[in-house]
């Protein structure tokens, strides 16, 4: 099989390729990425022997459809990302987001290609703290942010492909991810690469909301089951029930490096901030099996803080140049 993977020199996207990689030798793996400042060439290192890596971006057609047309599988994680981002400058997340998927589903639909889209929980909109609900499959769509708004209409075109065009699709929504190879501008990277630098941990207003945290290889583990297993045209929830306090995270990271669990400081909040995320993944569990297999959120937090200790030349490029934004939104 020919898989196409946009956005795989990204966090989660490189991770699934060394997944991939690992567990699937059958799979001839093409990454398509614009390799913007949050796609990093060396995410592939380690699997560069199998893998191509196409520089291009998912907005051009001239590019996509070509590519597109070689392949039997599209799994697309490319996109603008950050939240904080698409507060300051819109403009690439409608380009990259939206257009950049109508685009791969032209060509998709053209070619008769299968395609996993990856989209995210935020969709929803976000939930009180004391709401016993969760997100399922049917919770309207409600985003808050440009960010998730993009990636909103990104799901709706790819549910109107499947419908008018019959194009062979299916959708995740997963939480928050946490591992290898994530930004240093995100909430755990940044925290952790601060306690190496003995800089304290920043908490966005009071640090009580709450988000979904899973590993990023239970989030691609979950990805390779919809693609196998899952029913197109259907959209699967991923989470690992890991609904777990900002605060809690920065106490636990606190406490990994062996420092007073106060040693934070609280910093401007983010507009319009989400309160909380939680996932039902019942779906995606007695559908099609799938079961996280990290199951303890500090032994996995701990494997992370290893990680960018043992990968400080990965990250450290990007430190400085992310602190300078936040310091001038007074974050
Ligand atoms: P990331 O920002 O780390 O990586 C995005 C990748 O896409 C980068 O390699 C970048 O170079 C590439 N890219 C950006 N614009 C492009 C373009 N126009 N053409 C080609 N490539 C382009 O993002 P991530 O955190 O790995 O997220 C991957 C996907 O997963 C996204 O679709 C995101 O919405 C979704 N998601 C993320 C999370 C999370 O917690 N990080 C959770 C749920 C869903
Ligand atoms: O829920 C899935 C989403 O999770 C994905 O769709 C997004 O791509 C991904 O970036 C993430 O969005 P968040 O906005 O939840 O993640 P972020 O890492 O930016 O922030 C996590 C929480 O931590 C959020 O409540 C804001 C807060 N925060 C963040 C930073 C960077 C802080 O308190 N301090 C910080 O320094």
């Amino acid at each position: 099989m020919k898989m196409l993977v946009t956005g795989g020199a990204g966090f989660i996207g490189s991770n699934f390729v060394h997944q991939s990689v690992r567990e699937r030798p059958d799979v001839e793996i093409t990454v398509l990425d614009a390799l913007t400042y949050a796609g990093d060439r060396s995410s592939l290192d380690p699997v560069a022997d199998r893998v191509r890596l196409v520089q291009g971006d998912i907005a051009d057609a001239d590019v996509v459809d070509p590519l597109v047309a070689e392949h039997d599988l599209v799994v697309h994680f490319a996109a603008e990302s950050h939240n904080d981002n698409s507060l300051n400058d819109p403009s690439p997340f409608v380009r990259t987001n939206v257009v950049g998927t109508f685009t791969l589903l032209e060509a998709v639909r053209r070619h008769g290609v299968r395609f996993h889209h990856i989209s995210t929980d935020e969709v929803y909109g976000d939930l009180e703290l004391d709401d016993p609900a969760k997100f399922t499959p049917t919770t309207p769509y409600n985003p808050s942010s440009p960010y998730s708004s993009t990636k909103a209409a990104s799901d709706l075109l790819v549910r109107a492909w499947v419908r008018s065009f019959g194009v062979e699709a299916t959708l995740s929504n997963c939480s928050n991810n946490y591992g290898p190879y994530q930004h240093v501008e995100k909430f755990i990277p940044r925290q952790v690469t601060n306690l190496i630098d003995g800089v304290r941990p920043r908490l966005y207003g009071a640090g009580l909301n709450v988000r979904d945290w899973i590993h990023v290889e239970d989030h691609n583990s979950a990805v390779w089951r919809i693609i196998d297993a899952g029913r197109i045209g259907e959209t699967y929830l991923i989470g690992a029930d890991g609904e777990t306090s900002n605060l809690d995270v920065v106490r636990t990271l606190l406490e990994i490096f062996g420092r007073p669990s106060d040693d934070f400081d609280h910093v401007a909040d983010r507009p319009g901030h989400d309160l909380r995320y939680a996932i039902d993944a019942s779906r995606l569990r007695e559908e099609l099996g799938w079961e996280p297999r990290y199951t303890d959120f500090r032994d996995g937090l701990a494997a992370t803080v290893d990680w960018y200790q043992e990968n400080e030349s990965w990250w450290r490029p990007a430190k400085a140049g992310v602190e300078a934004t936040y310091a001038a939104s007074g974050q």
